[in-house]
């Protein structure tokens, strides 16, 4: 998704601005530009693909000022090139957005049928061009901003500079997310905390609705209707959190090997080391009441979710309604007050995530998140926060998010089945025991598989479709392998429920196409080796990861065999992530893609 930043401010911004851009690159972006006021001349650098081809403009023709913003972007509407990018500039407006406008085309026939000019394919251009025919007709800055945000319709976070006023910057927010940096004699716009961490850690989080007018020494913020609204202002620990590669040489295998550390911080929020139980957390989910749970997210989080429904029916005999975001939000979800939702999102600022939480909340349903962004939309939205602290999330193929995530709905489904007198106290100390234990046994597997998995890539990389084979909680591994591959090696690859093989996959094996089989020794693994043995019967080839006792107990021959120590079925998806995790890492580096920044994706989807 697109990131924001403006500074109005006392000293030069344009190369503090492009910094700032740099923080938000996890986003994913194809184009970016900086706009700046000085001597009452705006002007704009703007170009194609990387920030480092922007900084290239720059230093051959460097901008002045102390007021600017800037912009990287995710295209939507109108091909990434430079005349795509922003800041839109329409007689002495500047303007920088992140979403859609949806009724842009109507506008564009509109402003047109006036005399409007445009120069992009862009939805946003028709804000610089409203801005400015309401200026024309007389009105102040901040009244043709509210009457632009009156015209307007759909999701926008939006930052405008108009040339004639170069002490203020204006803004708005209606769904993707912007926050205000309170600074000393300057003030700062951006997307998120992180992109603004060097500047401040004093953050207002706007919210839908608000309109800010930024000066450097201070904030107004109102309504859509101009009247004033107060928004606290918090302090950001993301400044705390700045975050670097380390001697990784990614952020995504950074973050793949910091999880064993991770983990263990985000466990000891919900599990008791010393008494070995459940940290019981009074939230305003009262699991002993619920006759279901519905779970709703994308991508990864979706999988994460689908593993915790196997939890939460085996472990607390809760039942769970569960689908991606894009869909729940428009079933029609039959849904009563003895239910709750649980909405798991790492950013917290999905918007399908985010559309079918305020569904359950009309609903009346109490609303659970499940979040790594504790300052997030969806955070603020629901009524019980369950953080997974896994710390910022930079590369854009989510991993120790993931695992997190798990960890948390294994920690949330066994206080749950305490609470509905199903998971006697020894129970839970066992489960609980097997959770303690699994930051540690984390660490071996990375330890222990780095090599094989690194020279096993080599291989996988030659091939051009793969299909990963689970049961069980293996199943949505399955899906979350496959999503780990494609994302981020471009490689076509699908996860399937082993048991479904025959029923269509089957016709599609052959030498041509490796099957990833995810099956450790648990109650599914003998069916899984008929489906391994139907696979090699035509002539498919298997990578195998199991567990020592499923190695000892399977002679199929197989392309590669990873190993992993025997563990408790509760901690199988955490570890058996990790393997699956690399996998994809590594083919992804052999093959040279973009590994944090894949092509077409964005770090958190905050459109539809
Ligand atoms: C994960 O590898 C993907 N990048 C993507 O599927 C992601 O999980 C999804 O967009 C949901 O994001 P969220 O957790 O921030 O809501």
């Amino acid at each position: 998704m697109c990131g924001i930043v403006g500074i109005v401010g006392k000293e030069p911004v344009a190369e503090r601005l492009v910094d700032a851009l740099r923080r938000l690159e996890y986003r994913g972006y194809d184009s970016a530009g900086v706009a700046t006021i000085h001597d009452g001349a705006m002007d704009r650098r703007r170009a194609e693909g990387k920030l480092f081809n922007l900084e290239k403009k720059l230093a051959g023709e460097p901008l002045p000022g102390t007021i600017g913003i800037a912009h990287t972007r995710w295209a939507t509407h109108g091909v990434p090139n430079e005349t795509n990018a922003h800041p839109h500039f329409v007689e002495g407006v500047a303007v920088v957005h992140n979403g859609i406008i949806e009724n842009f085309s109507e506008l564009r026939d509109e402003l047109t049928a006036e005399g409007a000019v445009f120069t992009s394919q862009t939805d946003t251009e028709v804000v610089a061009h409203l801005l400015a025919k309401f200026t024309r007709e007389g009105m102040g800055h901040r009244d043709a901003m509210l009457a632009m945000l009156n015209r307007v319709t759909g999701a926008y976070a939006l930052v405008v500079m108009f040339q004639d006023d170069p002490g203020t910057i204006l803004s708005a927010r209606f769904g993707p997310p912007l926050a205000v940096g309170h600074g000393r004699g300057e003030m700062f716009l951006g997307s998120d905390a992180i992109a603004l961490a060097p500047f401040t850690n004093q953050i207002t989080y706007l919210v839908d609705g608000d309109c800010a007018v930024l000066t450097a020494n201070g904030v107004t913020i109102t309504d859509f209707a101009g009247k004033p609204v107060e928004r606290p202002i918090q302090i950001s620990q993301a400044a705390a959190l700045m975050v670097d590669k380390g001697n990784h040489r990614h952020f995504m295998e950074k973050e793949i090997y910091e999880q064993p550390e991770i983990i263990s911080h985000a466990l000891s929020h919900y599990v008791d080391f010393a008494s070995g139980s459940i940290k019981q957390k009074a939230e305003a989910i009262d699991f002993a009441k619920l006759r279901s749970l519905a779970i709703s997210a994308c991508g990864t989080a979706y999988l994460s979710g689908l593993v915790g429904k196997y939890w939460f029916e085996r472990y607390a005999r809760l039942p769970v309604e569960i689908d991606v975001a894009s869909e729940f939000r428009y079933r029609d979800i039959p849904l009563s007050k003895d239910q709750a939702a649980l909405f798991i999102s790492q950013s917290g600022e999905t918007a399908d995530t985010l559309a079918s939480l305020r569904y359950c909340k009309e609903e009346g349903l109490p609303i659970g998140a499940v979040v790594n962004v504790k300052e997030s939309t969806i955070a603020r939205e629901a009524d019980a926060i369950f953080p997974i602290l896994a710390g910022p999330e930079i590369g854009v193929a989510s991993t120790k998010a993931f695992t997190c995530q798990l960890a948390v709905l294994a920690a949330l489904s066994i206080q749950a089945g305490r609470a509905r007198g199903i998971l006697t106290e020894a129970q839970e100390k066992e489960l609980v025991r097997h959770l303690i234990e699994m930051p540690r046994i984390m660490s071996k597997v990375l330890n222990l598989i780095q090599p094989q998995i690194e020279q096993l890539s080599r291989d996988l990389s030659r091939f051009k479709d793969v299909l990963y084979l689970g049961r069980g909680t293996s199943y949505p591994l399955a899906m979350e392998g496959a999503l780990k591959l494609k994302e981020i090696s471009y490689i076509h690859a699908e996860g399937y429920a082993a048991g479904e093989l025959k029923h269509g996959p089957i016709a599609l094996i052959d030498e041509h196409m490796p099957v990833i089989v995810i099956a450790p020794h648990d109650r599914f693994f003998e069916k899984t080796v008929s489906n391994m043995q139907e696979v090699a019967a035509r002539g498919g080839k298997i990578i195998f990861i199991t567990d020592e006792k499923g190695a000892a107990a399977s002679k199929l021959a197989t392309m590669a065999t990873i190993v992993l120590p025997n563990v408790d079925e509760v901690i199988a998806p955490m570890i058996f992530a990790l393997p699956i995790q690399l996998l994809a890492y590594h083919t992804a580096v052999f093959m040279g893609t973009d590994v944090d920044q894949p092509r077409n994706l964005a770090k958190s989807v905050t459109v539809e």
